[in-house]
């Protein structure tokens, strides 16, 4: 039997390697073909089939049954009839009814609201009827996604609509990936690129229509789009402008955008049978995988897949791995397969796009609150809630945004469940009681503008030229506390000046899609001649993390990454990984030896040439060290200092603002030595079960008073005073008593040594 499966492996591997090549169709199987036909597809020489990584194999075992039907060449005429069916499911949405009367409010309004169920057609349909009516012709559809997953599978999907290559007629745009070319007349993209696009063309004047999906997440992005649209569209009377939602908050929007007209998409949902527990559950992870199994069992032969949404990835993959388990522990008469699928917005895309597999057996898919409005996934008929998701939260006592897990809102509670009654009558089973429904969960959750840092948002509207943020029209305006925050950040980090205005780092900061930190870093580089090692370091934070960790292998894992620890820091040792991998001319082989993604430095490679085509333009000269490692550490310092720590134990810091206690993540290079470093700085907080500082560097004390004087002085030691005093004017015996070493509370922009 293993044998078999070897050999479906090699077969699969060479289909995927096939569709790999021909990407910008990813085929479909269709219903019907056999294994036997999908195994008859043209032969590829077996040396054309990389090796399979750590990382895949691990994924294919995790997805049993995944690699087998995912998909297959097509043959012309199951390419013609895909294309009618294609062509069918599109005339069967709900929004084909609509479509010419949606025309006509689009044509006769600057501004539409468009209001439809989840799955009604709107971010897959309104561009192309756009396009087929003429809209095209003197400009681009622009349509904006909250999520990056979403705008590339949308794009896919609409490409695939279309039958043309993805990146010809329609192409997706999200941050260091442009799939575009001068042909494209749709473009999904994220809303974060149209955001930066506006530096360049601030009337977007490339564009005839912009259309911003899924407004009701009210991401940062999408409040300041909102803000700047209300600037733009006076000046520009040919543009159109068209917001779609959920079905929450739509008079809001109507309002913002002087009562611009609401089109209601007529819904065409089932009732949806909602179940609350009697009590909340302890453990949301084995409660959820509980109740997708027991559903399984429960409704048997029927058809109907299983929804299951949690708020992040670790508890997706655990639950996943908990589902697997219990299916594998039914006594072998019961045993019922079930396709167990991850969804989450760092899951490669290719796996992404599984979900969308037709399946000849029940699909379970565990996902983020990525699938409650922005993929649809037809034929879920049971929802499995656990009533919390991941929000971004500016964390007061840290003083920076973290993570957490937060209960969802009454809005989303909705959304949630009506996904289970899209093709037919469903069931919702939620993990909370009723009257935490009722009482505990929020109407709306609060939007994302009110609730983050806007370093990054208070310095592109600088830029645009907007020098009061403060009276910037914002549809729910942030706490004033919020923006005051962030413009003293920047002017810490030197981004603006005393008037608030942006200084030339500022500007030069800008032109970069980074984090100012991150572009302040850059930045700086080029004073002290560090710039090429500093692009490289900022690319590898710039994806998710390139060491791999497989199960089971974790000490290998461990060994391997050790081996790359430069100089006690982590920043440097992501430099080191990078130049190695460099030196084995980007090998996969040696990724796979070493426990590195090779995928994530295949990135990392193209994140860095896109950094360094921007600083020619930003005329940021990028210069190498050459491994001067003391030189790295301090531009890191320059750009971190913000965020430094102090010794107080073993592997115990406080942070020299807050005086937070914080610790050295156990990954790190620097964990557990025994010659720790006094003061170090890093890249971000983590809160598990102790505030973690992940990614650190050693910095020297002096570099911290003088890149961040307005934060640290480096006070005298008593010695050093009374020695100055003993020789020359003052009377030691006035000295007051000795006192630590460093400043940790503001002082002013003086400091002396
Ligand atoms: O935007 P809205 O939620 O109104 O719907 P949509 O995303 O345009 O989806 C319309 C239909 O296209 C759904 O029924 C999905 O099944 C299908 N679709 C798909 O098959 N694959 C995608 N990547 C996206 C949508
Ligand atoms: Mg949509």
């Amino acid at each position: 039997k293993s044998a078999q499966n070897g050999s479906l492996l090699v077969q699969q591997m060479r289909l995927e390697k096939e569709r790999q090549k021909n990407s910008a169709k990813p085929w479909k199987i269709e219903a019907g073909t056999t294994l036997g036909s999908i195994m008859g597809v043209k032969e590829i020489s077996e040396d054309e089939i990389p090796d399979e990584t750590e990382e895949e194999a691990d994924w294919r075992k995790k997805s049993q049954f995944g690699s087998l039907i995912k998909s297959t060449a097509r043959t012309d005429m199951s390419a013609d009839a895909s294309f009618a069916r294609i062509q069918d499911q599109r005339k069967s949405l709900p929004i084909f009814n609509e479509r010419d009367a949606l025309l006509r409010i689009i044509n006769d309004n600057q501004v539409t609201i468009i209001v439809g169920e989840t799955g009604s057609g709107k971010t897959t349909q309104i561009t192309q009827y756009l396009l087929e009516t003429g809209h095209g012709q003197f400009g681009i559809i622009g349509c904006t996604q909250p999520r990056r997953v979403a705008a590339v599978s949308v794009a896919r999907r609409v490409a695939d609509e279309r039958r043309c290559e993805l990146g010809s007629e329609v192409g997706y745009a999200i941050r260091f990936e442009d799939q575009t070319s001068k042909d494209t007349k749709i473009k999904y993209m994220t809303e974060g690129v149209l955001l930066r696009e506006t530096l360049t063309d601030s009337l977007l004047n490339k564009y005839s229509v912009i259309m911003m999906d899924e407004a009701h997440e009210r991401s940062v992005n999408t409040d300041v789009l909102f803000g700047l649209m209300r600037r733009i569209l006076p000046k520009r009377r040919d543009l159109k402008f068209i917001v779609t939602s959920a079905t929450m908050n739509a008079d809001r929007f109507s309002q913002f955008f002087g009562n611009a007209p609401i089109y209601t998409i007529p819904g065409r949902t089932f009732p949806v049978d909602i179940f609350h527990t009697k009590q909340n559950v302890p453990d949301y992870v084995a409660a959820a995988s509980l109740e997708a199994v027991r559903i399984h069992y429960n409704a048997g032969e029927e058809n109907g897949d299983i929804l299951v949404f949690l708020p992040g990835q670790e508890d997706i993959i655990c639950c996943c791995d908990d589902i697997r388990k219990k299916l594998e522990q039914q006594p072998q008469e019961k045993k019922r397969d079930m396709l167990i699928l991850p969804i989450y917005s760092l899951l490669p895309s290719e796996q992404q796009a599984r979900i969308f597999d037709p399946a000849p057996l029940r699909k379970c898919i565990v996902a983020t609150n990525i699938a409650e409005t922005s993929l649809t996934v037809d034929g879920i008929k049971y929802v499995v809630d656990a009533g919390f998701c991941k929000l971004k939260v500016y964390n007061p006592r840290i003083g920076m945004d973290t993570l957490q897990v937060t209960p969802i809102s009454k809005a989303n509670a909705l959304q949630r469940s009506g996904r289970a009654g899209r093709t037919g009558p469903g069931q919702c089973f939620r993990l909370y009681t009723e009257h935490t429904f009722e009482c505990d969960l929020l109407e709306n959750t609060v939007p994302e503008v009110q609730r983050t840092n806007l370093g990054h948002i208070v310095l592109l509207l600088k830029s645009l030229g907007i020098s009061d943020i403060l009276s910037f029209d914002f549809m729910d305006p942030p706490p004033s506390d919020n923006i005051i925050n962030s413009l003293h950040q920047l002017w810490m980090m030197q981004a603006l000046d005393n008037d608030g205005n942006l200084t030339k780092l500022g500007r030069k900061m800008v032109e970069f899609p980074l984090d100012p930190p991150l572009s302040k870093m850059i930045c700086f580089s080029e004073e002290l001649g560090c710039g090429s090692e500093i692009v490289t370091i900022v690319s590898m934070l710039s994806v998710p993390t390139v060491f791999y960790r497989p199960k089971d292998k974790e000490e290998e894992a461990d060994t391997a990454r050790e081996k790359f620890f430069t100089d006690k820091s982590d920043h440097l040792t992501l430099l080191t990984v990078y130049e190695e991998w460099m030196k084995h001319r980007c090998s996969r082989d040696w990724c796979n030896k070493n426990y590195i993604h090779f995928k994530a430095m295949e990135r990392v490679k193209d994140i860095r040439s896109q950094l360094v085509e921007i600083c020619q333009q930003a005329k940021v000269r990028l210069k190498s060290c050459h491994e001067d490692y003391p030189l790295i550490r301090k531009c890191i310092c320059a750009s971190y200092f913000v965020q430094a720590a102090r010794m107080k134990g073993f592997n115990e810091y406080i942070n020299i603002r807050t005086g937070v206690p914080c610790f050295v993540h156990p990954t790190s290079a620097l964990n557990g030595l025994e010659s720790m470093s006094d003061y170090l700085v890093y890249h971000e907080l983590v809160l598990t079960s102790k505030e973690f500082m992940q990614c650190v560097t050693p910095v020297d004390g002096a570099w911290l008073a003088e890149l961040g004087p307005m934060f640290f002085g480096i006070k005298e030691s008593y010695d050093v005073r009374k020695k100055r005093r003993l020789e020359g004017k003052e009377d030691p015996t006035e000295l007051p008593p000795p006192r630590s070493l460093e400043g940790t509370e503001p002082v002013g922009n003086m400091w002396s040594r």
